[in-house]
């Protein structure tokens, strides 16, 4: 089974994909969508068989829960049994868009979609398809990344394909994400939001939005900059088929230096720089990504995934800057680099 793949370039076509689309989750089937954080792998969250279908096609393992998306704030209130003012807060600001609240689940969420836990994970999308899609269907729809289990989430329909191309009957191509990694998510049950996975919504803009009183706990193992707390927490996920590392070098020698001793072949080694550009490599095995952190965010995984087409086998990524709006990137980029 090869995938068909639906255009929402035009009006007229954005109109047929979202019917098209709309008609298989109906039935119970998946369907690949564009989101603005990263592709998704959606199916109807209320209906646990069709969402059995999203973990067998990825290959996920069932304790992990799936994120469900909504396109109104009483759909996000409809999908919890305790709604806060907090989850108001941060809706007010944030949604829709890249944020992810965790709150106590409603009755009607289905044990596979929290992974049998008591929260669930809830999301008002920017997409204007993926809002489209879920206001035709008039159900949430619980979407993971569209990529198949611990591999780089795609970010552009060809991606998608490139994964799960014969595994779903049908991808709709929304073009290139404009976040380019997975949503921030937030436990938001209490009076002061707690970071579980950091995104590009970060720590001082949930302060502000949360209040000025509010104290964020930090996320165990990720913050950059600082020692691991719980290393067993960094499970590899996010990551390329090439080794990933993270890595600072003063200047060319010393990168040259550790290249040489990193053992891989010279010329399936790519270096990804947004500050210190190297001069020793050819310049197609260099890749510059602007030294900003929704540029670098934006570009990541597509520069990634091409690394994985031309064969790498070694990615060093210059480390990020240990500061909040850098977070959600240093996250993906220590997660991608963790060794099985
Ligand atoms: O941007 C995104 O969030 C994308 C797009 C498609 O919306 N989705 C996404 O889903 O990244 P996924 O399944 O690849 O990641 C879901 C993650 C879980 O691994 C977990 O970290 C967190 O979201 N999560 C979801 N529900 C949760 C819950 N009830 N409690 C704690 N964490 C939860
Ligand atoms: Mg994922």
């Amino acid at each position: 089974m090869a995938a068909e793949v639906l255009s929402t370039e035009t009006t007229a076509l954005m109109a047929v994909a979202v019917e098209r689309a709309a008609e298989r989750l109906r039935s119970g089937d998946v369907v690949a969508v564009p989101t603005e954080t990263v592709y998704g792998l959606a199916a109807n969250a209320l209906d646990p068989a069709a969402v059995a279908r999203i973990y067998a096609v990825k290959g996920r393992p069932a304790h992990n829960p799936v994120i469900v998306h909504v396109a109104s704030r009483t759909m996000a209130r409809e999908c919890t049994s305790d709604w806060t003012p907090l989850s108001d807060r941060l809706a007010d600001v944030f949604w829709p868009g890249p944020l992810t609240l965790v709150l106590p689940r409603s009755p009607r969420i289905p044990d596979i979609v929290t992974g049998g836990g008591s929260t669930v994970g809830i999301r008002w999308p920017q997409h204007p398809f993926m809002q489209a899609l879920i206001r035709r269907c008039g159900f949430p729809l619980a979407a993971p990344s569209a990529n198949l289990a611990n591999r780089l989430s795609p970010t552009n329909a060809s991606h998608v394909l490139g994964q799960l191309g014969d595994r779903v009957a049908l991808v709709v191509d929304g073009g290139d994400c404009n976040v380019g990694i997975e949503s921030t998510v937030v436990d938001a049950a209490g009076t002061a939001p707690r970071i579980l996975r950091p995104g590009m919504i970060d720590e001082p803009a949930l302060r502000e939005a949360a209040g000025a009183s509010a104290v964020l706990s930090e996320v165990v193992g990720v913050i950059p900059g600082q020692p691991l707390q719980s290393p067993g927490q960094l499970a590899r996920h996010y990551s390329p088929r090439a080794r990933l590392e993270v890595w600072s070098w003063r200047d060319d020698a010393e990168l040259a230096r550790r290249l040489a001793e990193s053992g891989a072949a010279p010329d399936r080694t790519y270096v990804v720089a947004h500050h210190q550009v190297p001069h020793l490599l050819p310049l197609s095995q260099v890749i510059l990504i602007p030294d900003d952190p929704e540029a670098f965010a934006r570009a990541l995984y597509a520069q990634l995934h091409q690394c994985d087409d031309v064969g790498a086998e070694l990615i060093v990524v210059e480390a990020p800057p240990a500061v909040p709006a850098w977070a959600g990137v240093a996250d993906r980029l220590r997660r991608a680099s963790v060794r099985e």
